[in-house]
């Protein structure tokens, strides 16, 4: 018999927003599975499953989730790796860029897909995707291969969001707002645990009605 507790599986967790995610999706009262690459002190304090080893560049580390998951249905899945590597139009490295769609782009397809199974009626996905894969609210460039992975994710968690309506799993876009992480050397505007309780409310929001967005932290509805 499976728990009665609702399960969130939270993909990119070590640090940052994933860890937040984690930390305030358990206060909320939920089971929740956390997968890394590598785990660390901070992760294993949680109460929370931690599944190691899970790079979302390889199918065969992200099958390993499914195999290690014992409940029968995902309520909240959100992927929220990542990776941001700097560029302009003069140091553009299409390796680089090969890599980020690799993790931003493929990742979240990767994980969704290889879950599916256990998505049902009212199990809810969230793709960490970032306001800079907006091409309409683009007026400064550079970073090409980050802006094109989301961009690319973007449309991803669109054509997800119309496939498996059937099923009434709804998807949301979600830009975390401009956090202070590694990933931004400690710069941006917001915490990530201001960052994470704003994802958290927005997916609460989320439904087969608005399935399919693309938003802001703080809800404001982003042009794509
Ligand atoms: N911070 C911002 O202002 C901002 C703005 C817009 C969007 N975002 C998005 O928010 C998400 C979280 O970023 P963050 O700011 O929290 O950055 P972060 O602190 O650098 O965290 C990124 C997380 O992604 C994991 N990750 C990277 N590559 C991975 C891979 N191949 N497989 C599995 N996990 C991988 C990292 O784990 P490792 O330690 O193993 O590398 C880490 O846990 C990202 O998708 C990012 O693009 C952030």
């Amino acid at each position: 018999m499976v728990d009665q507790k609702k399960l969130a599986v939270i993909i990119g967790t070590n640090k940052g927003i994933g860890f937040e995610l984690c930390k305030q999706y358990i206060e909320k009262g939920y089971d929740v599975i956390a997968t890394c690459r590598q785990s660390n002190t901070a992760l294993e304090q949680l109460e929370c499953d931690v599944i190691e080893g899970i790079d979302v560049s390889a199918q065969p580390s992200v099958e390993l989730i499914k195999s290690k998951i014992k409940h029968e249905r995902i309520d909240v899945l959100i992927h929220n790796a990542g990776i941001l590597e700097s560029d302009q139009i003069s140091t553009i490295d299409f390796e680089s860029m090969r890599q980020q769609f690799e993790i931003n782009s493929l990742g979240p397809l990767r994980t969704i897909l290889s879950l599916e199974a256990k998505l049902g009626k009212g199990s809810k996905v969230g793709i960490v995707s970032s306001r800079v894969g907006s091409i309409d609210d683009n007026d400064s460039s550079n970073n090409y291969g980050y802006r094109v992975s989301k961009a690319a994710v973007n449309m991803i968690g669109k054509c997800l969001s119309i496939d498996m309506a059937p099923k009434e799993v709804a998807i949301a876009l979600l830009h975390p707002g401009y956090v202070r992480t590694d990933m931004t050397q400690m710069r941006g505007l917001i915490d990530a645990d201001e960052s994470a309780a704003g994802l958290i409310a927005r997916m609460d929001e989320l439904s087969m009605e608005t399935t399919g967005i693309f938003i802001h932290t703080n809800g404001e509805i982003l042009p794509w």
